[in-house]
């Protein structure tokens, strides 16, 4: 069989949030899919990036007093780190926020505006006269114009589901700015869909680019008329300038996709691989795109459209899949079903969810459920009850009995046969991404496994004399049927898959369709591969996503200490704060810290040790004003009595500063 080449995307994550569990639906779809190509020897390439742009980036990074770029730079960083902790491997991971991404988009715009698929038009939309901005709708509330439900966007109400336009909002407010926006004209540029009417009705209809209620979809809205595409945003926006177009930006959506091409040609420099080869209108290199059944309108319509426009390949197929409920209800931040990448880390073992996740996957569109009950259920029965318990059955007595060392020959070639033969549906399953189903399959040579193991006994055969070699044979037969379980499983589950053949002293497993047994080989001691679920660990996964809401809802995090307790004016009066005069500040032999200064307080003058050597020359001091509490209990101390405290301010070393007083006072007032 020849190897294929393969290129394969996953969406790219906004980078205005954090990852959470319906993200990795399908990251880990994608990575399973990338994980069995690799491992039957094709030539498979998995690249993604940070989706950086838009105004929700702009916006925020502005409420958190930090650029677009370090607000970027942090989430990728965050990003990379939770697909990283899932073992989602990339071979490349960038940002749309790229030099790459920004040739690429200029490239493809100008392809596209030279062969006249780009037109201008002034659109009046609602404006913040106070930020000086245009709104997207997601930035305008207000009460529904039909049912005048408060506090709906500014496109449609969730209390009836009226559609409208922000326009048409009673009541409405800027989110940003809380102000009622205007309304403004402004020059906007627009890609000509309805150009590529004929290229997508062919595009869509093509065997194998859609799933088949995808491509339904897509023939009702090719039926009802292709719109012209607003890609233009004005400035203020966090993007790239469009070429020949001063203040526009392109709209997010716009350089989003070609963010694939721009981590691709990012990897090709590092690889020195022949970009052209894989995008190039005649690439034969395969291209697939998996991505959420929210996003399908961009890439079955839009993005095969700018391709074709702009001369380059096209995809091979588009892959979408359904949305993640939790306990069969949509993922919600108050039950604590939103539940970050993170959160879940902190808890347990990526591999439960990603055999989860796959046992639930299927290539439809169709919503899948992560059900807690079912989530632990399913993990310990298959992975720890059915796979790992056969290795732990098996493994002590050829340790102990049989010195580590698997029989010499193999006690049921039948049996391991169909081990083998099992390789061909399974793999037809993984390739067509019904990994449910493949578990299912996998999962059946598991209980036939375990049920040898059952009809066998070799507990009860380990007590009887002279039985020994038929031992050596059950369990040894155990163990092939485990290592090839595992070889099935490891797209999966690679860390299990990685200690299992350490355990198993083998080489890193390829794809099974002509093992041979092992064979008077030596295996290695046997550590537990996999322990089970504690449901305790989702009830804090629950708890931790709760208490998250509660501290995302606060206010920004603090720069200073919070403000102390409220306290009696009484209690304030009891402090004789003075305004002092220097007079003369000296270093004290042997003190790192402390200078001795020598108050004016106006009838009497003071010695004073302040801790403020670090920030100040003695020098500098001498004539100064300043703030003391007079009325300190004088305090001994290594270097002497300090009969009062100065006032400063700062987290210490060089950063203090005496407080001074304005012009005018006197040594000996009092400050109230
Ligand atoms: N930035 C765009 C994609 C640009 S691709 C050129 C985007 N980002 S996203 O962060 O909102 O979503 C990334 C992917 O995760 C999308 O494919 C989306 O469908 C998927 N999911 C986000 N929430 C999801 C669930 N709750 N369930 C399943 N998939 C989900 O869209
Ligand atoms: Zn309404």
């Amino acid at each position: 069989m020849s190897k294929r080449k393969i290129l394969v995307t996953s969406a790219l994550p906004y980078a205005n949030g954090p990852i959470h569990l319906g993200h990795l639906v399908e990251y880990i779809q994608t990575d399973i899919w990338v994980r069995f190509q690799k491992q039957r020897g094709n030539n498979c390439i998995y690249v993604c990036a940070d989706d950086t742009h838009g105004t929700p980036i702009m916006l925020r990074a502005d409420n958190e007093g930090i650029s677009p770029d370090q607000l970027i730079a942090q989430v990728e960083q965050e990003h990379r780190a939770d697909f990283n902790d899932f073992d989602v491997l990339f071979d490349n991971y960038h940002s749309t926020h790229s030099e790459e991404n920004k040739d690429l988009s200029e490239l493809i715009y100008t392809r596209l505006r030279d062969a006249d698929h780009i037109s201008k038009r002034t659109i009046t939309q609602a404006f913040d006269p106070v930020k000086n901005m245009f709104l997207p709708d997601r930035f305008i509330t207000g009460d529904c114009p039909k049912c005048a439900a408060k506090g709906q966007y500014g496109d449609n109400c969730e209390a009836c589901g009226a559609t409208y336009s922000p326009t048409e909002l009673k009541n409405a407010v800027s989110v940003v700015s809380g102000e009622k926006p205007i309304e403004k004209d402004s020059e906007h540029y627009f890609f000509n869909l309805a150009d590529f009417t004929d290229m997508l009705k062919d595009w869509t209809t093509a065997a194998g680019h859609l799933q088949p209620e995808v491509k339904n979809k897509m023939a009702e809205w090719l039926e009802n008329g292709l719109q012209q595409w607003d890609i233009s945003r004005d400035a203020p926006y966090f993007g790239f300038e469009i070429p020949d177009a001063p203040g526009k930006y392109f709209y997010v959506w716009m350089d989003a996709p070609v963010g694939y091409m721009a981590s691709f040609k990012n990897f090709c420099k590092k690889q020195n691989l022949d970009f052209d080869a894989f995008w190039g209108q005649d690439s034969d290199v395969e291209l697939y795109h998996f991505i959420g059944k929210d996003i399908i309108y961009f890439h079955a319509l839009f993005w095969p459209a700018m391709l074709s426009g702009a001369g380059f390949r096209t995809p091979s197929a588009v892959f979408a899949h359904g949305f993640l409920t939790v306990n069969g209800e949509k993922m919600s931040k108050s039950r604590g079903t939103f539940i970050k990448a993170r959160t879940y880390l902190e808890h347990l073992n990526p591999e439960y969810l990603r055999y989860y996740f796959a046992a639930k996957l299927t290539n439809s569109i169709d919503d899948l459920d992560l059900n807690f009950d079912d989530f632990s259920q399913r993990v310990n029965s298959d992975l720890v009850g059915k796979v790992v318990n056969i290795a732990s059955r098996c493994s002590g007595f050829i340790k102990k009995r049989f010195a580590g060392k698997l029989s010499a020959s193999c006690a049921e070639p039948e049996l391991f046969q169909q081990f083998i033969d099992a390789n061909k549906p399974i793999a037809e399953l993984y390739e067509n991404r019904e990994f449910g189903k493949a578990m299912r399959e996998i999962m059946a040579l598991a209980d036939k496994a375990n049920q040898y193991i059952e009809d066998k006994k070799p507990w009860l055969i380990a007590k009887e004399e002279g039985k020994d070699a038929e031992l050596h044979a059950i369990c040894s037969m155990g163990i092939n049927c485990f290592r090839l379980l595992v070889a099935y499983l490891k797209p999966v589950i690679p860390v299990l898959a990685k200690n299992a053949e350490s355990f198993l002293n083998i080489e890193p497993q390829v794809w099974p369709a002509d093992a041979q047994p092992l064979l008077d080989h030596a295996i290695n001691k046997f550590k537990p591969l996999m322990t089970r679920v504690e449901t305790d660990k989702i009830d804090a996964i629950v708890k931790a996503s709760k208490d998250n809401l509660q501290k995302t809802e606060a206010p920004k995090a603090k720069l200073f200490d919070p403000i102390a307790n409220t306290i009696e004016f009484d209690d304030f009066a009891k402090i004789d704060l003075r305004i002092a005069k220097i007079i003369k500040a000296e270093q004290i032999e042997g003190a790192e810290k402390l200078l001795q200064l020598t108050l004016d307080i106006g009838d009497e003058t003071r010695n004073i040790l302040a801790g403020i050597k670090s920030a100040y020359a003695a020098e500098e001091l001498e004539g100064k004003l300043t703030v003391v509490v007079a009325n300190l209990k004088p305090r001994k101390m290594r270097f002497g009595l300090s009969e009062g405290m100065i006032l400063a301010a700062g987290p210490g070393g060089k950063d203090l500063w005496l407080l001074s007083p304005d012009q005018g006072a006197q040594a000996g007032m009092r400050v109230k």
